[in-house]
């Protein structure tokens, strides 16, 4: 009948109306009460069927009962037995941070690329073509060793092959490549054989700057330099250039920017002179067009060098140079915020 349908379609996972249901029908003023009292006032043929069925129905309302019981007692499939104290509060977990050199190699990057200046790479090993011969080294000459080379292969078809000693070689082998006009820096690792001490490695990086056009003059350098200094280290930042000598750039010059610290007036980082060297500069020297196939009677250039982490010692005032590259968190996590 209605109450058996009932009774099968009924389910819960709730104590409270689990206990509904057993009121309803196995309390004391419940159904199956009632049947078996009104049971007792029938005849004793009806007695014989009825009988059946109402034990059946009992056992039914029963058997639901005590099953909702049990699965209710019984653990959820998903909940785990566990000692943790689960109100505690979560670890936090740590964010990395970029590094120094590459925040600042980022800024100087933007700079140029806001003036139109593409980013181009070269390999660290090279040969001596293009991190000497074809930069107006002249074979012998001491040049060569103003930058203590490290030598991976002496002699062979190619010449000398050796880590690069600067930058520079990138811009051959761009000239070397395209057409004119060039206008790109050149970001990359660069390696020398020096003791390691504070104020010097045996590797750091440079960005080396060229742009090549019809009619490009020393204004031009001297105009793009000093933007770049304002955004990078502010408005009203000082230049100066002195003369200079690379065996690649005719006339050369090393450009100087007034202090970042006493802004001129005389200080530790400056050894008084309020100036500090920021970067090596100059005319793409007619020779170099040439070595790399371009009409230096149609095309001049400027071309400029500076050391990442010059720079970065300017900006976050590092005295050491060895931090750099000894990867301690105490010193990285300092520059989190910068991200
Ligand atoms: N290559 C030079 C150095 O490593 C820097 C430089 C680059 C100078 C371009 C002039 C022009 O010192």
């Amino acid at each position: 009948n209605q109450h058996s349908a009932d009774i099968q379609a009924f389910s819960t996972d709730n104590a409270e109306a689990l206990e509904q249901f057993r009121i309803k029908y196995l309390g004391t003023k419940g159904i199956v009460k009632d049947l078996f009292d009104a049971f007792k006032q029938v005849g004793p043929e009806e007695k014989r069927v009825l009988g059946k069925v109402l034990n059946e129905f009992k056992q039914l309302a029963e058997g639901k009962h005590q099953q909702l019981k049990e699965a209710l007692a019984a653990p959820a499939p998903h909940a785990v037995k566990t000692d943790a104290d689960l109100t505690l509060p979560g670890e936090g977990f740590t964010l990395g941070s970029r590094h120094p050199l590459a925040l600042v190699r980022r800024e100087i990057t933007g700079i140029f690329g806001r003036l139109g200046f593409t980013i181009e790479e070269g390999p660290e090993i090279e040969d001596d073509w293009h991190n000497f011969s074809a930069l107006n080294f002249p074979e012998e000459h001491p040049a060569r060793d103003m930058q203590d080379t490290f030598f991976i292969r002496k002699g062979g078809e190619n010449g000398d092959i050796a880590l690069r000693t600067h930058t520079s070689s990138v811009q051959v082998r761009m000239m070397e490549q395209g057409k004119p006009p060039f206008r790109a820096i050149m970001p990359g690792r660069v390696y020398r054989n020096e003791a390691i001490s504070a104020r010097a490695h045996c590797f750091f990086h440079q960005i080396e700057g060229l742009y090549v056009d019809e009619n490009v003059s020393f204004a031009d350098l001297k105009q793009t330099l000093f933007y770049f200094v304002q955004e990078l280290f502010g408005e009203g930042t000082k230049v100066r250039f002195r003369p200079s000598y690379f065996p690649f750039t005719e006339p050369s010059a090393e450009m100087d920017i007034s202090c970042t610290i006493c802004k001129g007036s005389g200080c530790q980082l400056c050894k008084q002179s309020g100036w500090v060297e920021i970067l090596g500069c100059g005319m793409v020297d007619p020779n170099v067009l040439e070595n790399c196939g371009i009409d230096s009677k149609k095309y001049s250039g400027f071309a400029f060098g500076m050391g990442i982490e010059r720079i970065a010692n300017l900006k976050f005032v590092i005295r050491d140079l060895r931090l750099f590259s000894e990867n301690d968190v105490r010193f990285l996590k300092q520059y989190t915020a910068a991200l």
